[in-house]
C-alpha cells in the first residue's frame, strides 16, 4: 500500500470481527516497523507486551474501562524503561521517552494498517492496577494500549474530521497564518488547502 493511502486509511477501530483471528507474526512485523526508529541518541528502551489470552484482554479491558477493548483478539502495550534516558539526558530524558514512544506507537499504528489490520491507541487506564495485572515493574511507563483485530465495518461508518492544513501552519513568526514574499522572485503565497497561487 502506498504511503498516502495508508496516512489516509489509517483510523481508530473500535469494533472487531470475532470471527477473524490475528497473525502474531503479522504483529511482530508492525512492532519492528516501529523499532525503526527516530529514538534520541539511537538509545530504544521501548518493550512491547503482546496479550493473546481472551481472559486477560478482558481484565485490560475493565482496567481501561473501555468495553470494547475486550473484543480484540490481540492487544499491545508499549512501554518503556526511563532509567537510562534519564541517565543520559536529566529531565529532558523523560521528554524524549514519551516523544519517542508516541513515534513508534504511531509508526506500529501505520504498519498495522498496511497489513489490514484495525487497531487503536488506547490511552485511558489506571497504570498501578495494569501493572500489578500484567507484572510490569514500577519504573516501566505504559505508553498506550493498542488492540488489535479486524475491523467489522459497520454500515454509515464515518472517519472523524481533521483539522485543514490551513488551520494548521504558522509561517516564520507564530500566529503569522499567510507566507511572506520572502523573495522577490518569488511573488508566491501558496494558501494550502485551497491550492491558491496569488501573486
Ligand atoms: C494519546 C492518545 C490517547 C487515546 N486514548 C484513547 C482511549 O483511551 N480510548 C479510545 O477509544 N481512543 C483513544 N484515542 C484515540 C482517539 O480518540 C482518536 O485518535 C481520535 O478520536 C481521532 O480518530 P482517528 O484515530 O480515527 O483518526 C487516543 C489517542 C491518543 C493519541
Amino acid at each position: 500500500m502506498e504511503f498516502d493511502s495508508t496516512v489516509k486509511d489509517r483510523k481508530s477501530v473500535r469494533d472487531f470481527d470475532s470471527t477473524k483471528k490475528v497473525s502474531w507474526k503479522m504483529v511482530l512485523d508492525a512492532i519492528d516497523a516501529a523499532i525503526q526508529g527516530p529514538f534520541a541518541g539511537n538509545n530504544n528502551y521501548l518493550r512491547f507486551l503482546i496479550i493473546e489470552d481472551s481472559k486477560t484482554i478482558g481484565d485490560v479491558a475493565k482496567l481501561c474501562e473501555q468495553t470494547w477493548v475486550s473484543e480484540a483478539p490481540m492487544l499491545v502495550l508499549v512501554c518503556s524503561d526511563d532509567t537510562h534516558l534519564e541517565n543520559l539526558y536529566g529531565e529532558r530524558g523523560r521528554v524524549y521517552s514519551r516523544q519517542q514512544a508516541g513515534a513508534a506507537i504511531q509508526t506500529l499504528l501505520f504498519k498495522l494498517t498496511d497489513l489490514g489490520l484495525g487497531s487503536c491507541w488506547v490511552g485511558s487506564y489506571t497504570d498501578e492496577s495494569l501493572k500489578k495485572k500484567l507484572k510490569i515493574p514500577q519504573h516501566i511507563q505504559i505508553e498506550a494500549v493498542v488492540p488489535v483485530g479486524y475491523e467489522k465495518k459497520m454500515p454509515g461508518d464515518k472517519s472523524p474530521v481533521k483539522k485543514s492544513l490551513e488551520n494548521s501552519l504558522f509561517w516564520e513568526t507564530w500566529g503569522q497564518d499567510r507566507r511572506p514574499t520572502l523573495f522577490e522572485e518569488e511573488k508566491e503565497d501558496y494558501r494550502p488547502g485551497k491550492g491558491d497561487l496569488v501573486a
